[in-house]
């Protein structure tokens, strides 16, 4: 792979390393996405063509290891892209089969479009060129295009293409998953529709939506239609001679049950398939939205690090674009990309958000909204466990229940393992983080007293009912929980999953309910009157909110904080040990279990879960979140616990590297580069062993971007003042980004030469209050501030 500015290019055709492609290749809009896998290829053991909508689910239950589960995934949809080709009277060409003298392909991130090139050697000798170009349309979410140009040399040839919308897919993409049912679709229709047009229909089996897609090819031959049962058909037969070009462009068109302003999703996708213009009316409209949103978002940053971030931000807006505005959706923790973890939402978005927050808060706010209206199976599911308030499900769908599988595989041993992940009740604290903080950069109080105060008051109560009190600690206690770490799920030997006191969740816990709080004495009278008789909320609830928040307890053993209690107990693992047993210890915890052994032994983690803590708070926040629960937290004591914790981490996630090098940064300390590097290189270089393939990590790349962004200026939207507190990152010592901030656009800030510059653009609105050490400055609109740093 080589990376030249804005464009991504592989050289030569490598079965081994084509998922990763792939994923990496993937084009999207938010709408709707497609792996980069090669037309010609149907899903094989090497090549795995999905298309996945965003918001689209389906459950079936599958017989696992004796028991029946139930799975929901983010379905696979058929597969617009189909297009294959032949001599005439030969063998389809394929780079498996056929000898393939060069392959070359380019993601063009700018104009957001996939090339390819393969010359096929032919049997009877000369060579066939093909040439593609592949787009999903930004400015249209509905629709999708391919435009292949065959050039022959050495000979004449007679070449049959057929292009397909194929529905015989299954969810399979992912090896693990393999004894779970993938047959997702079903009650398939093909037709054609005048002029030129061949359609698909189809339904998912439980979830029973709809899928319309239609597609229109154009050649400079006759085109024939040749529909079977799951495939719409079209067919052209090409007189190819030496050095002439032909081109065959295939415009698709793809509509849900869930869109809104349709009909149905088969006359839409007919229609508007139809009324599509040609490809280079589309390519030009779609760069047109590419070059729009690249202009609120554009990150510079020189060198390979910038064009890895431009690549990270070219995937988080192919899956979270201002498309997904209009969607009933949430974030997907793979993007749009693969099948890994089913297309589920976890609490990655916590990683997402404060990115969005400054460039696309419509955005942001959409995805609260997926969780907003979510809030009543989060109140049921907290109603099941005798509690008060909201519990978000830790891996969320289509209807927000819980959707965390009862088993998951280890590879290693084979074993289906009992799966106790959702006990990371955390999860609601994130969706709480991020209405606050979506709310502090945008003032959009309409928001926050409304769907925001909701979420927040049923969140913050749940941990107020969660929480008991020991009278022997003196302090409120949250039990049988799991953190981010997600290794440790119990305690060694004990009979029920579940830990004490994880200081991550207890920590989180506090601010939520001081939040809530103080969210309360904020709401306009009538409003809260409204809130408080709406929820039932009873007159001692806050008193108690207060207490909680003041006296939950934080453990610490060693002079640092303890990850949950008991912590300091467990064994040292030999770490020296296990690397040099194993080439890759990042999954220790299946590495662990397949020696007949157990991660909850050992002080190990799987990635960032005290330290966390410093991710989402600033030194002086958590200073004062550590003060109001009564515990004094001197810097001594957390760089104490970040040595702690970074020596016993595997970074099992690609989150770990992305935290664990925004605390290093922050804390100015000179290993923060390995592991922005980590971070920088997750996916392209697939670091956690193989699961690029099966999606990318969007929360790592949002993470990335916004490791930039406030990561590294110390950025804070606390209290209607921007703060900035930039920390110095010798290997990211000039970058450049706008951003959206209480209605003002394309702020921009600047760092380059230890001057950092913020200038706010000439406009009607007020000046922005901006925090640069310790003092508040208004910059009017029109003015730039400047702050030179120290040395
Ligand atoms: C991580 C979780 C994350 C999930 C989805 C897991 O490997 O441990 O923190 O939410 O992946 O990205």
């Amino acid at each position: 792979m080589t990376v030249t500015g804005p464009t991504w290019e592989y050289d030569g055709y490598r079965p081994e390393e084509e998922r990763l492609r792939e994923s990496l290749c993937t084009l999207g809009n938010g709408y709707f996405a497609t792996r980069g896998a090669l037309p010609e290829c149907a899903a094989d053991d090497v090549h795995y063509p999905g298309t996945y909508a965003a918001g689209c689910y389906d459950r079936l239950t599958s017989e696992v290891a004796g028991r029946r589960v139930e799975n929901e995934d983010m379905v696979n949809l058929p597969n617009w892209l189909a297009l294959r080709f032949r001599p005439a009277e030969g063998d389809w060409l394929r780079p498996d089969t056929t000898p393939v003298a060069g392959h070359h392909q380019i993601l063009h991130l700018d104009p957001g479009l996939l090339e390819r090139r393969t010359d096929y050697g032919l049997p009877g000798g000369g060579t066939l060129q093909v040439h593609q170009l592949r787009l999903v349309h930004l400015a249209d979410p509905h629709l999708a295009a391919l435009r292949t140009e065959f050039t022959v040399e050495g000979r004449t040839l007679g070449l049959e293409a057929e292009a397909a919308l194929d529905g015989s897919v299954t969810n399979s993409g992912v090896a693990r998953y393999q004894e779970l049912d993938g047959r997702h679709l079903t009650r398939f229709d093909t037709g054609t529709a005048a002029p030129g047009t061949v359609w698909l229909s189809c339904h998912t089996r439980t979830s029973d939506m709809r899928f319309g897609l239609a597609h229109r090819l154009t050649a400079n031959f006759p085109v024939t239609h040749a529909n079977e049962a799951h495939r719409a058909v079209q067919r052209v037969s090409l007189h190819l001679t030496p050095g002439r070009t032909v081109t065959v462009d295939k415009t698709v068109a793809l509509h849900t049950s869930r869109d809104p302003a349709i009909g149905d999703p088969l006359h839409a996708a007919v229609e508007r398939v139809e009324a599509a213009p040609g490809f280079d009316e589309l390519r030009a409209s779609h760069a047109t939205a590419w070059e729009q949103l690249w202009r609120r978002t554009a990150l510079e940053v020189p060198g390979e690090a910038g064009s890895i971030l431009r690549l990270h931000l070219f995937h988080v807006l192919q899956t979270l674009s201002p498309h997904t505005a209009d969607l009933d959706a949430g974030v997907p923790a793979r993007g749009l990309h693969g099948e890994a973890y089913r297309g589920h939402v976890f609490w990655d978005e916590l990683f997402v958000l404060p990115y969005l927050n400054l460039h696309l808060p419509e955005v942001s706010r959409a995805l609260l909204h997926y969780r907003h209206r979510r809030l009543d199976a989060a109140r049921h599911a907290a109603r099941e466990r005798g509690r008060r308030g909201a519990l978000y499900p830790w891996q969320s769908g289509s209807d927000g229940r819980e959707e965390t599988q009862q088993l998951h595989l280890n590879p290693r041993s084979g074993r289906w393992l009992p799966d106790h992940s959702q006990l990371q009740h955390h999860v609601g604290s994130a969706v709480a983080y991020n209405v606050w903080q979506y709310y502090e950069a945008t003032g959009d109080t309409d928001f926050l007293h409304g769907e925001g105060a909701e979420m927040l008051l049923h969140i913050a109560r749940f941990w107020a009912d969660s929480a008991t009190y020991d009278p022997a600690l003196g302090r409120h206690r949250i039990r049988g929980v799991v953190g981010p770490d997600e290794y440790h799920d119990g305690y060694p030997g004990a009979d029920t999953p579940g830990l004490d006191d994880n200081a991550y969740t207890n920590v989180t816990a506090a601010w939520v309910l001081a939040r809530a709080l103080d969210l309360l004495n904020a709401l306009p009278e009538p409003r809260r009157r409204e809130l408080t008789d709406g929820i039932g909320l009873e007159e001692d609830e806050p008193d108690r909110w207060e207490d909680v928040s003041r006296s939950l307890y934080v453990p610490y053993h060693d002079g640092v904080i303890s990850q949950f209690d008991g912590y300091g107990d467990l064994a040292e693992l030999d770490w020296d040990g296990y690397r040099r047993r194993y080439d890759d210890i990042r999954r220790l915890d299946r590495i662990l279990e397949a020696e007949g052994d157990t991660v909850n032994r050992y002080k190990a983690s799987k990635q960032a879960d005290v330290l966390m803590l410093g991710y989402l708070f600033s030194a002086s926040e958590l200073r004062a979140l550590f003060g109001r629960l009564g515990y004094h937290l001197d810097d001594r004591t957390w760089a104490a616990t970040v040595d702690h914790y970074l020596h016993r981490t595997s970074h099992g996630s690609t989150l770990s590297g992305l935290v664990h090098g925004w605390i290093l940064a922050r804390a100015r300390r000179a290993d923060a580069w390995a592991f922005v590097q980590e971070a920088l290189r997750g996916d392209i270089a697939d670091l956690q062993g193989g699961t690029t393939g099966e999606g990318i990590h969007l929360g790592a790349m949002a993470g990335t971007l916004d490791l930039v962004q406030r990561g590294l200026t110390g950025l804070e939207t606390r209290g209607g003042v921007l703060s900035l507190d930039p920390v110095p990152l010798p290997e990211l010592s000039s970058y450049g980004f706008p951003i959206r901030y209480h209605g003002h656009w394309g702020v921009h800030l600047r760092l380059r030469s230890g001057l950092l510059e913020i200038a706010v653009p000439a406009s009607h609105h007020s000046p922005i209050g901006v925090r640069l050490r310790e003092q508040v400055i208004p910059v009017v609109p029109g003015e730039t501030a400047r702050l030179v740093l120290p040395e």
